[in-house]
């Protein structure tokens, strides 16, 4: 069985894709990380973000792990943990505009389906491109949504708790300049599958976000 999750940034993709994939017994697929782990050896190689050539040769030469259980999952790039690494606002920033160059798109995507094919039990991959482009013939997809408020003030939330000196209209800020770039590049926006199942969970609970999603999946008699 393979799941797709989509939305914007703050949404809930990850924590949400992390229950169910440990509920379902799904591995789980963060594909935001394989963008940013591409966009921290492009900083960590001191590469522009407008050398696309040298950005699409890093994004190919990279070996890129996801390990371990869905909530402790840990990234390497080149055999390096980069788990932490990845969350900076530098990398989020970077990732947003690698995640624009088709040929960088092209090879992750390809890896993408490799490890969600190769997994016998399934996979939830979330990401922006899912159910439209990794996986248009996934068996559920979700479509995540929430304002730019509520998605701002739980990233602030998990920043602070972090202890991450930041601001609400900074951390809003950030948000809604990234919302643009993936909404409106040319190449697999982000963008809702026709057959997606949307749920806003602006006003609602882990829980209950939790509890509509796997009543979904077992609606359609796979969960
Ligand atoms: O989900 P995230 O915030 O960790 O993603 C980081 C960036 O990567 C984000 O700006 C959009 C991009 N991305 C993408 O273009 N396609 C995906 N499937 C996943 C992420």
């Amino acid at each position: 069985m393979i799941i797709a999750i989509d939305g914007p940034s703050g949404a809930g993709k990850s924590t949400l894709g992390k229950l169910l994939a440990e509920k379902l017994n799904l591995l789980y697929l963060d594909t935001g990380a394989m963008y940013r782990a591409v966009a921290l050896a492009v900083l960590l190689e001191e590469v522009s973000a407008r050398d696309h050539e040298e950005i699409i040769e890093i994004a190919q030469d990279s070996a890129i792990e996801l390990r371990g259980e869905p909530k402790k999952q840990r990234v390497k790039l080149n055999g390096e943990n980069v788990t932490d690494d990845i969350r900076t606002n530098e990398v989020s920033q970077i990732a947003s505009i690698v995640s624009t160059i088709p040929q960088v798109r092209k090879e992750l995507v390809r890896r993408q389906k490799e490890l969600g094919k190769a997994s016998k039990t399934g996979a939830i991959l979330d990401g922006r491109d899912i159910g439209t482009v990794v996986f248009p013939k996934a068996d559920v997809k979700f479509f995540l949504t929430a304002t730019a408020e509520a998605r701002a003030k739980r990233r602030f939330e998990e920043d602070s708790a972090k202890g991450v000196k930041t601001n609400l209209k900074k951390t809003l800020g950030e948000i809604t300049r990234r919302d643009e770039r993936d909404a409106h590049r040319k190449h697999s926006p982000l963008q809702k599958a026709d057959d997606a199942i949307e749920i806003d969970t602006s006003e609602m609970s882990e829980e209950q976000v939790f509890d509509k999603m796997l009543e979904e999946i077992e609606k359609r008699g796979k969960g």
